[in-house]
């Protein structure tokens, strides 16, 4: 059996028909810029995430990118993240010239642990004289969103910005104190990426930037003409990051049936955790993904799984041994960003996040997607318990 590790071509014939309407539609009105398509998938994603505003930028990397820079963030100042994320993350703090400060994350969740920051907050600001920390950026690694609460009372508490990074989370849920809330509806402003492999991914790249706040909207939608509200008139200096009409086209298309796919995700997902109970794999130091808590909240997308992530022993073997068996997997991180090249300059060494460290050589995520079958799944799980007990 050959199980691709995501196969969009089975999602693409699944809604051909529509997205050739579409970008056909789009093509014969000839307007490619910003324009309709951009103005609807905005106000649609805002409605979905519970924001009252949403700004249709070029990229995930981009909207970090426009969102630091709509807030002020300026050459040393400190944002302070984790290390167990995609590069862009802290790359867009360090292409302002600030600077990422990485605190480690949570063992069971992979996002970044409430206690640790508010440790790291005390040293950084509270013994600090002129504390240069402005923004925390919380990420909500595979689909599972990290602790908002604790991070926003920490947020108020030290006067912060707040940007979730949610370009994995479309559609996650978490409970707080005023109840169920959407990835990207807590922080100040919260990102989204349309990658192609992204739960709601576009046919290229593509971002968004969500806010309640009405200034950094309009801020926004100057920042990704340059700075210009009235043609050729620069206010300040942005950049093009424009989401392109034919990208908003297509997400609108897709965005129809996004509920309809992340339940198709949790579903996969529950059929996995069924058969790796009934397996006994935990012995040999297998472990799932955090599994939803908050049962009788009403929260329904607690996790919507972007990624289905295992944590195993003899991990690498474990890849290539299902590699010959003809099943594709991938690795969400292999080197933490504190170990990451780039970022010497930063000063970190081996050692300084554990957990990060430990989860880049342990994870691996497993093909889940709404095609998916069961034959598909009852084949995975068969081939890994081949690996750890017929070996
Ligand atoms: C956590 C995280 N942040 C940021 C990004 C950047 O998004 P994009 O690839 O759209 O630039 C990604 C996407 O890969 C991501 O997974």
């Amino acid at each position: 059996m050959n199980i691709p590790f995501l196969d969009l071509k089975a999602q693409y014939r699944s809604i051909k028909s529509e997205i050739e309407a579409k970008i056909s539609e789009v093509i014969s009105s000839q307007r490619f810029i910003l324009g309709p398509e951009v103005e609807a998938l905005e106000k649609e994603l805002a409605a979905y995430c519970g924001v009252k505003y949403a700004v249709g930028v070029s990229s995930g990397s981009d909207a970090l990118l426009s969102s630091l820079m709509a807030l002020g963030i300026e050459p040393g100042d400190e944002v302070v993240t984790t290390p167990f994320t995609f590069f862009a993350t802290a790359g867009a703090v360090a292409r302002l010239r600030a600077k990422p400060v990485f605190c480690d994350i949570e063992e069971q969740s992979c996002n970044i642990d409430p206690t640790q920051l508010a440790h790291l907050l005390v040293q950084r600001i509270e013994n600090q004289q002129n504390s240069k920390v402005k923004a925390l950026i919380p990420v909500h690694l595979y689909g599972q969103c990290a602790e908002m609460e604790a991070i926003m009372d920490l947020a108020h508490k030290y006067d912060l910005f707040v940007v979730e990074d949610a370009a994995q989370a479309v559609g996650s849920e978490y409970l707080t104190r005023q109840g169920i809330k959407k990835a990207g509806s807590i922080g100040h402003l919260n990102i989204l990426s349309f990658f192609p492999s992204k739960n709601l991914g576009g046919y290229g790249d593509g971002g968004l930037v969500l806010t309640n706040d009405e200034a950094m909207a309009a801020k926004l939608r100057m920042m990704r003409v340059h700075g210009s509200k009235d043609k050729y008139l620069y206010e300040f200096i942005g950049g093009n990051f424009r989401l392109d009409a034919l990208q908003a086209a297509v997400l609108r298309v897709k965005f129809r049936h996004l509920e309809d796919w992340l339940k198709k995700r949790k579903e996969k997902a529950a059929y996995y955790d069924q058969l790796f109970k009934e397996s006994r794999l935990a012995e040999k130091g297998f472990a799932l993904p955090p599994q939803p808590i908050y049962k009788d909240s009403g929260i329904n997308n607690y996790h919507t799984y972007h990624q289905y992530v295992i944590r195993a022993q003899a991990r690498n073997q474990l890849q290539a041994f299902l590699k010959e068996r003809g099943i594709s997997t991938a690795v969400y991180y292999p080197l933490p960003l504190h170990l990451q090249k780039c970022f010497s300059y930063l000063g970190y060494k081996v050692g300084d996040f554990p957990q990060s460290e430990k989860a880049s050589s342990q994870v691996l995520a497993l093909p889940i997607y709404p095609e998916l079958t069961q034959d598909q799944q009852d084949y995975i799980v068969a081939s890994i318990k081949d690996f750890y007990f017929k070996k």
